[in-house]
């Protein structure tokens, strides 16, 4: 289960697609409020990796303690950031810390895709990841995918291959929320061809997913047995995953934020997780009259993305709108 903490929605980037939207709030993360969240939620954070992003966590001033005083409460933790500053990796305090740094294609395609294209942002996050490497820390790549920077990825895997020591090369496709918007994501189809490519040539481990391919889903369907209700669990169902923002509210994503949770500061996470109100993520279903609901591919899908349904047809229930059964992308 993963804990989505962000230190602050603040970023020192405005790249043109951002999931957290423009309107980023000038809210950093109370360092005391904090603490006194990790001694309330002791046993609950257990089973939780502690993911610590933004905006941009780096910006925040007191990111180390946080880290620090949070390390022996979580199963595992993770920083994720843009790369831009560097400064604070260091070998000897980051050694059972893993770090994820954003890379969205070759030097001229990262700098388009993390700006206007004339500020050299590769050159700091170049520095960063080579930091990283020499200083064996566990760090991986993530790559965001959409319609600009999409022929630049199957360049990527000689660029990718020259890292030393990375542990893994996360490549996903952007999604249609905050800056982004339905134009710029990319079809079913052409991802899962750019997964086909990258599982032929990327020379590191790769964390990929295929969307809606329904020759794979049918060879899983004619091998296990479905009669047993097997609870697929979706993205945005709180039960593996929350976002907690600067203030401490909890969402069950950053695509569902119209819907807060609780808040850790009067709440403990397991009332929140637990409460009416997170119910309907927990248990999420499609509507009786949706497409998904006579889907032969309901009982491994559930209707997908629940932050797709909602924003593209304006209700829980009715499916992930990049489905091609949906016929609306
Ligand atoms: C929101 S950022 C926050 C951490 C840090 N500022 C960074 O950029 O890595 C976390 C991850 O979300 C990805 N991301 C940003 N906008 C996205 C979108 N519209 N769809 C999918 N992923 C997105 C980024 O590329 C990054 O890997
Ligand atoms: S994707 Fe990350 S680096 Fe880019 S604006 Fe959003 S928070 Fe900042
Ligand atoms: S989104 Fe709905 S229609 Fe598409 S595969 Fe999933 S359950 Fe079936």
């Amino acid at each position: 289960m993963q804990l989505y903490l962000l230190l602050t929605e603040r970023c020192n980037l405005s790249c043109p697609s951002c999931i957290r939207g423009k309107k980023k709030k000038n809210v950093y993360l109370d360092a005391a409020a904090w603490m006194s969240v990790l001694k309330r939620n002791a046993a609950a954070f257990r089973d939780y990796q502690l993911l610590v992003t933004g905006g941009e966590p780096t910006l925040h001033p007191q990111m180390t303690e946080i880290i620090r005083a949070s390390r022996p409460f979580f199963r595992s933790i993770s920083i994720n950031t843009n790369g831009v500053i560097g400064t604070w990796v260091n070998a000897s305090d980051f050694s059972d810390i893993h770090v994820q740094v954003s890379l969205d294609g070759t030097p001229e395609m990262h700098n388009r895709m993390r700006g206007d294209g004339r500020q050299d942002v590769f050159s700091c996050v170049n520095q960063t990841i080579e930091k990283l490497g020499e200083c064996h820390i566990s760090y991986n790549i993530s790559t965001t995918v959409n319609v600009q920077n999409y022929d630049n990825i199957f360049q990527m895997p000689g660029f990718i291959a020259r890292y030393f020591n990375l542990r893994y090369w996360k490549i996903s496709p952007e999604l249609p929320f905050g800056c982004s918007s339905d134009e710029k994501i990319l079809r079913p189809l052409p991802w899962n061809q750019l997964i086909d490519f990258l599982l032929d040539h990327a020379r590191v481990r790769l964390k990929v997913r295929k969307l809606f391919d329904f020759a794979l889903a049918d060879r899983f369907l004619a091998t296990h047995d479905l009669s047993e209700p097997s609870k697929t669990r979706n993205c945005g169902d709180v039960v593996n995953k929350v976002y907690v923002y600067p203030d401490l509210t909890v969402y069950p994503c950053t695509c569902l934020t119209d819907f807060p949770l609780g808040n850790l500061k009067t709440q403990s996470l397991m009332a929140i997780v637990h409460s009416a109100r997170a119910e309907i993520f927990r248990n999420y279903t499609v509507k009786e009259d949706s497409v998904c609901a006579a889907c032969k591919y309901l009982p491994i899908c559930n209707g997908g993305c629940i932050g797709m349904s909602y924003h593209h047809f304006k209700e829980l229930g009715r499916g992930d709108f990049r489905c091609p059964k949906l016929g609306k992308l």
